[in-house]
């Protein structure tokens, strides 16, 4: 399905799938953001072909973070030639395959496909995709090595409805943001009065109060026109701060 004018959603709960999929439509080959599970391989590529897309290939896949829903098929893409990047606080997570069993405060272990990392991301760095910039933001909690990516959006058709911008965006200043959050929060539709979707909590490295400390630099940093979240539905109502703001509240809620 298409959502802007470069960015599909090619996987994830609009497939069944868990894990949302983003792919960036470049003129030469495709960047996607996150990669959903092991076994979300044929959905993605079945969604570029749909799309259109099935000549080019995937050069670029970032990762919000290191769990097996985002991260599952980064060794398939990598094999097929994709440079995989990750944050620094994540990249343990890509080399080990995730977490082994009962490493979980539930018990549990979620593992996937290792790799070793061909790009580690650190706090405001920039990602040259083609004629995309995408800066990477560190919003630990989640997971250590959470992240966002800030990128600008070309604006043909699309009302600037706000345009206030974030702060110290890397991008030019036509055009519209768009903001990747991962499982740091999700935007729902679905989701009761505030469509908010608080992430899973059982990361051996989770962190309320880093968490915290991020919705509340998330509140005063972001101001987005469209934030694709790692799961839920894409939300393309001009005022993404708003939304930032109904997840911190959600989130302070739930912290208390
Ligand atoms: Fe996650």
């Amino acid at each position: 399905m298409q959502i802007t004018q470069s960015i599909y959603i090619v996987s994830g709960s609009e497939y069944d799938q868990l894990g949302n999929v983003y792919a960036i439509r470049g003129k030469h080959g495709i960047a996607l953001i996150d990669s959903g599970e092991e076994t979300a391989a044929p959905v993605i590529e079945a969604s570029l072909e749909r799309w259109g897309m099935g000549d080019l290939p995937v050069t670029h896949l970032l990762l919000t973070h290191g769990h097996m829903d985002h991260a599952g098929c980064a060794a398939y893409f990598q094999r097929k030639g994709a440079l995989i990047y990750v944050h620094e606080g994540d990249a343990h997570l890509l080399r080990e395959g995730g977490f082994p069993e009962d490493t979980t405060p539930y018990g549990e272990g979620y593992i996937y496909p290792p790799c070793e990392p061909d790009v580690i991301l650190h706090d405001r760095d920039v990602v040259e995709f083609e004629d995309f910039r995408l800066k990477v933001w560190s919003l630990p909690g989640h997971t250590d090595g959470s992240v966002f990516y800030l990128m600008q959006e070309r604006c043909d058709g699309f009302p600037k409805a706000y345009g206030r911008g974030s702060a110290d965006s890397a991008a030019p200043s036509d055009g519209y943001e768009v903001l990747f959050t991962g499982d740091t929060f999700s935007y729902d539709r679905d989701c009761g009065e505030d469509h908010i979707l608080l992430c899973w909590k059982g990361s051996p490295d989770y962190d309320a109060a880093k968490l915290r400390k991020s919705f509340e630099y998330a509140c005063q940093t972001f101001y987005p026109e469209v934030i694709l979240s790692g799961h839920g539905t894409p939300y393309l109502g001009g005022d993404g701060n708003a939304v930032i703001r109904a997840a911190a509240r959600k989130f302070l809620n739930e912290y208390r």
